[in-house]
């Protein structure tokens, strides 16, 4: 069964093709960083507009990378929500549209369960059951898996997710949008114990999140010390880099223990920073636990995992109605 999967929630314009739920044929992702770059953040009319010059275009060329046409597809997967909803309607209103042409069954796809799925994409799939972390830059979330299907959500953040924390404080560097590879890069030239920001672990036995006093406190430092920011940048990206990790390597590994998971999994764009992955890799090695981090280019948005949850659905007949509508928050 090959499902054409589309994606278009934020500032990516993507379309893959995969068959049976976990084989790439081809996954191609317009990046709209270029655009949104100069004004310091996703500008949502633009971000609409650049995903209608690119949906066409970018569909086509997975077709072509896949060596297949249309007549292959055997089903849609679009993402649904949650996102920008103009940006939503883009792909939602695409894959609909393409749907009744071709006469295939199609289903819209949660953008969070797609980031879930990435990870069994990747060589390395997770045995069941097992605790995942989705760190991404709307979404910081643990979860036990238990099935393609099956997502217990054990705790989230109360504020910031992970990733806008790395974008804000890339901004107050004068750093710019996207900020995530730039402090990871930035970081990797620093000391991490030079400057020690707060851990927020909350309650310690809990596996909520809260990063909005880290962001304050990485803000009044760089305030105070203003004159001095081109020497401190790479100490105080790689200080505030360990803060993060140092608060989402504990809760997995802790969700791990206490949902008797030996798996784990970290997924979404902040799946992508190399501390954390290296961090991770590490003490869950110590601790006994399996890790699995999907590739590079499944952590950040992507048409593949959205195809890859869309086929679960539409193999069990679950398809959407042409009446259904996009959301910009879950649940709608
Ligand atoms: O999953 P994603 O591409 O889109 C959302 O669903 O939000 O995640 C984007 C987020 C951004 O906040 C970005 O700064 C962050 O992932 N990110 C990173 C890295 N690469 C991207 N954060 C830390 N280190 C990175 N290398
Ligand atoms: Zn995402």
């Amino acid at each position: 069964m090959i499902i054409l999967g589309i994606e278009t929630s934020c500032d990516e314009t993507a379309a893959a093709l995969v068959a049976d739920g976990g084989r790439i044929l081809s996954s191609v992702v317009a990046s709209q960083i270029d655009i949104h770059h100069r004004y310091g953040g996703v500008v949502p009319e633009l971000a609409s507009r650049k995903h209608l010059e690119a949906i066409v275009p970018v569909t086509t060329q997975a077709l072509e990378h896949a060596g297949l046409d249309l007549e292959a597809v055997d089903g849609i997967a679009v993402t649904r929500g949650p996102g920008l909803v103009g940006a939503l309607l883009v792909g939602f209103s695409f894959a609909k549209g393409l749907a009744r042409a071709l006469d295939v069954p199609w289903r819209g796809v949660n953008h969070l369960e797609g980031h879930l799925h990435s990870v069994f994409l990747g060589d390395n799939p997770p045995s069941l059951p097992f605790a995942a972390l989705l760190a991404s830059g709307g979404h910081t979330s643990i979860y036990r898996v238990s099935g393609p299907m099956q997502f217990e959500l054990l705790g989230q953040t109360r504020d910031d997710a992970a990733g806008e924390a790395f974008d804000k404080v890339s901004k107050m560097l004068g750093l710019g949008y996207p900020g995530g590879a730039v402090i990871g890069r930035l970081a990797g030239r620093g000391n991490p114990d030079r400057i020690k920001f707060p851990r927020a672990y909350l309650d310690k036995d809990r596996l909520d999140f809260s990063f909005s006093g880290l962001k304050t406190a990485v803000n009044q430092y760089i305030r105070h010390h203003g004159d001095d920011l081109e020497r401190l940048s790479a100490d105080i990206a790689a200080g505030f880099q360990e803060a993060v990790v140092d608060v989402l390597v504990y809760k997995l590994i802790l969700a791990a223990e206490t949902t008797g998971c030996s798996d784990i999994a970290v997924v979404g764009g902040v799946a992508a920073n190399g501390r954390l992955r290296e961090r991770l890799l590490r003490e869950g090695a110590v601790k006994g636990l399996s890790v699995h981090i999907p590739p590079l280019d499944l952590c950040g948005d992507n048409a593949a995992m959205i195809a890859a949850v869309g086929y679960h659905y539409l193999r069990e007949g679950k398809r959407s109605e042409m009446t259904d509508d996009v959301y910009s928050r879950y649940p709608a």
